[in-house]
């Protein structure tokens, strides 16, 4: 069996979460991934949020594995001549600086092409044109323009981030998908192109049912929201709490041991197909022939009073009993799992979602593998690299001497 994308090599200029998300993507299904960091310094993440003095932090270990590591001054002369020897070297190129930092190294997509034509050049900005294009951003900023904080929190309380990453990790994702759909123009086009996805560009696609809101708003009040019938809407798509964003109402509910246990809850979504087994569950029978509740229609007005009584009934049970009545019922629902729950989870480590790698120097630790699985191409887990590991290797590899690398490195471009 092979890699999928065995053969394809990306010169990785990405920094913190974004980029180097969409280039451990790309590097867990088999592309070389070349990450050019600074001498001495390397990608910031090494350092920060460190478990362990002098090791490289979890959070740059976890978003960088399956990765090659070269140290590159890419604004020094020597440094820039090497780095116009891996752009010729590589199909794609992936960067998420500040807006400009390439071109004021001298690689703008002009000069780029002309080094390479084939070049796929993609990149991670905060915004796309416009009046923020300028602007540096990080994840919570882009949740925040994105659409997504505006609509996530308790009704009539402040906006909330959610801690799923979806400006950093989502738009890496994107702009995996961009690259690859790029690699297959190429592979009749003969032409590499230039690939881009703005942070809140990708948070807003991840938003798309509250801007449907939006205009459903237009035509008069959102029915499945808790605001209704007695709350007021504003001009906006509202903060529904934890409503469901579909047309089956849903609620978190607190299940037994709640009172100690942060994650003593469970999602239950009151699907109308599976409606009278939840009702029955809940020794609710009485439900079934009353035409105040036995039409999703009829509880539209009266879903807190239910989640209230469906609440009574798994506050007497653990998340996993709730899970182990609902599910042959075929209600939907799911237990808030913490992380140390999914951190042990059996069933996660057998598919290879969550992985314990070993590393030189930090020992072994847990990561998130590949959530995408091919039947037919392998995408194993390895660790990061150490900084400069494979400096040598790759200069080798791009046409570069022994004596040439040494001069390279007492100059200090590698
Ligand atoms: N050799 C020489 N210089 C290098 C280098 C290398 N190998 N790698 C990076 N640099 C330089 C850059 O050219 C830049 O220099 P310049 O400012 O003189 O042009 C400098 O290092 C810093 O890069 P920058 O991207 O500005 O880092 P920052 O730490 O100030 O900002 C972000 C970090 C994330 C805010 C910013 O990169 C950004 O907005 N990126 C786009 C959006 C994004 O991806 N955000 C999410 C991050 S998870």
């Amino acid at each position: 069996m092979s890699k999928a994308l065995e053969g394809v090599k990306i010169l990785d200029m990405t920094h913190v979460q974004s980029g180097p998300t969409c280039t451990q993507l790309l590097a867990w299904f088999g592309a070389d991934v070349i990450k050019v960091e600074r001498p001495g310094v390397g990608d910031a993440t090494r350092g920060q949020l460190q478990d362990i003095p002098n090791v490289d932090s979890l959070y740059f270990t976890m978003l960088n594995s399956n990765k090659r590591s070269l140290t590159l001054n890419t604004k020094s002369d020597e440094g820039k001549a090497i780095f116009t020897k891996l752009i010729e070297h590589c199909d794609v190129m992936v960067e998420n600086f500040a807006p400009g930092a390439l071109d004021r190294m001298g690689f703008n997509w002009e000069r780029i092409q002309e080094i390479n034509p084939r070049m796929i050049y993609a990149s991670v900005k905060g915004f796309g044109p416009g009046p923020y294009e300028g602007c540096k951003v990080y994840e919570n900023v882009a949740q925040c323009t994105g659409g997504a904080a505006s609509t996530t929190g308790e009704i009539d309380s402040v906006p909330l981030v959610t801690g799923a990453q979806i400006g950093d990790s989502g738009t890496g994702l994107h702009l995996a998908l961009g690259i690859v759909t790029a690699l297959f123009h190429r592979s009749h086009s003969g032409k590499g192109q230039r690939v881009t996805c703005a942070m809140q560009d990708g948070v807003l696609n991840l938003c798309r049912v509250k801007l449907r809101d939006q205009q459903r708003l237009e035509h008069g009040p959102l029915t499945e929201y808790p605001q209704y019938p007695n709350g007021t809407f504003g001009e906006a798509t509202p903060r529904a709490g934890n409503a469901s964003g579909g047309g089956q109402p849903g609620w978190i509910v607190k299940c037994k041991g709640w009172e100690t246990d942060p994650d003593a809850y469970i999602y239950v979504i009151t699907q109308a197909a599976a409606f009278d087994g939840l009702a029955k569950a809940i020794g609710h029978e009485d439900w079934l022939e009353d035409p105040d509740w036995n039409t999703p229609k009829a509880r539209l007005p009266r879903l807190e009073e239910m989640f209230d009584e469906i609440e009574k009934w798994t506050k007497t049970k653990s998340k996993f009993e709730v899970m182990d009545i609902l599910n042959p019922l075929n209600v939907p629902c799911g237990p808030i799992l913490s992380m140390k729950e999914l951190a042990e989870e059996p069933s996660l480590r057998e598919t290879g979602t969550i992985v314990e790698v070993d590393h030189p120097e930090r020992g072994k630790y847990l990561t998130v593998g590949n959530p995408v699985k091919l039947s037919d191409s392998p995408a194993d887990v390895d660790r990061s690299p150490l900084l400069g590991e494979h400096t040598d290797e790759i200069l080798k590899e791009i046409g570069l001497s022994v004596a040439e690398i040494e001069s390279s490195k007492s100059a200090g471009a590698v």
